[in-house]
């Protein structure tokens, strides 16, 4: 099977390609290597990608059609991951174009590209915990309504879920949403609040908490993703179930809501140092507690998240240090 995984060089993405390249696929990667964080960290994400010869990559922007057409044979195409996007809820307040560009844009030019792939099985996307909004009702599940997005990255989530919806409908391309819920691991994200607790407690720099009494995040380990992700890839929606429809969203999350303070603790624990911590308000386009019903993924695809944050986290501080040499 030929898949394209959008976002190859991302902390998701290239665990993913790594996990079906290992199990014997052909994989063709693009991604804009973009500087929302370091491109070093995206191309030695890369390399250890490269050592596979079924592994093919391409630096294309997703919101540049004509480049993205030209450089991907759509009818090589049994399968589409799209996990590129601009992530991250603080980042969209300080450059909103950006979500713009990759999460509508790219969003659209992959479905046309979808559309196009005449020997397409399945298109699966990455949504987001984020698109439940701020809302006191647990645990989030699909069938909850979301229209009240908290930030404009949840917007642009939630649009990318309606044009695909209108694409399946359209063109009946069988389309998968995956909502994420606080994905952590090695080769993880700079922005997250477990590298930048990682990176500055091994700094020995005090560590900002912004509400920390009210936060509540359903950390869930890249494995647990990974394993969830390939068993969706290879179910697309089938007509004879799900009263016929072909689009559906799955949560993958570890329905455990951890508090922000308990993540400190085990930050310090793997780090062997207590942080120092400055507590302040909660930010802008936040939301308090994050927390998934996992009922429907566990059902259709036997998901089962193991991995608690006191087992993760050490792993990926590990990685951290050796990483960094710190
Ligand atoms: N990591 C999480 O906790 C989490 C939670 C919810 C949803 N998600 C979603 O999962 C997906 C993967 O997230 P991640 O954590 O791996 O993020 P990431 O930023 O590490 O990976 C995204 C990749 O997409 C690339 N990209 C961005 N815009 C692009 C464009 N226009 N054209 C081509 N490439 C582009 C980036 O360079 C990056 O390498 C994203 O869609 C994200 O919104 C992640």
């Amino acid at each position: 099977m030929t898949i394209l995984v959008t976002g190859a060089a991302g902390f998701i993405g290239s665990h993913f390609c790594e996990a079906l390249l290992a199990r014997g696929e052909q994989v063709v990667g693009i991604d804009n290597l973009n500087d929302y964080y370091d491109p070093a960290l995206k191309q030695a994400r890369l390399e250890k990608l490269a050592k596979y010869d079924r592994f093919r990559f391409s630096q294309v922007d997703l919101a540049d059609h004509e480049a993205l057409e030209a450089s991907i044979t759509a009818s090589e195409l049994q399968a589409i991951v799209h996990l590129a996007a601009q992530a991250g809820v603080r980042y969209s307040i300080e450059n909103p174009r950006a979500y713009g560009r990759s999460n509508l844009t790219g969003h659209l030019n992959v479905l046309e590209l979808a559309r196009s792939a005449k020997n397409l099985k399945h298109l699966v996307y990455a949504s987001s915990s984020s698109v439940y909004g701020d809302r006191s009702s647990v645990p989030f599940s699909e069938n909850d309504i979301v229209r009240r997005p908290a930030s404009l990255y949840a917007a642009t989530k939630i649009g990318g879920e309606m044009l695909s919806e209108s694409y399946t409908q359209l063109y009946n391309i069988p389309m998968t949403g995956i909502r994420f819920f606080t994905v952590y691991g090695a080769w993880g994200r700079p922005d997250m609040a477990y590298w930048i607790f990682t990176d500055k407690i091994l700094r020995g720099e005090p560590i900002k908490l912004f509400a920390p009494d009210e936060m509540y995040r359903d950390f869930t380990y890249i494995d647990d993703i990974v394993a969830g992700l390939i068993s969706i890839l290879h179910s697309p929606p089938d007509e004879s179930e799900n009263d016929g429809h072909l689009h559906q969203i799955y949560n993958l999350g570890n329905s455990t809501p951890t508090a922000l303070m308990d993540l400190v603790n085990a930050v310090e624990k793997a780090c062997g140092r207590e942080a120092e911590t400055i507590i302040l308000p909660k930010q802008l386009g936040d939301v308090s507690t994050t927390y998934a019903n996992i009922d429907k993924a566990r059902a259709a695809f036997d998901y089962d998240p193991k991995t608690k944050i006191e087992d993760g986290i050490p792993v990926f501080v590990d990685w951290f240090r050796d990483f960094y040499k710190i």
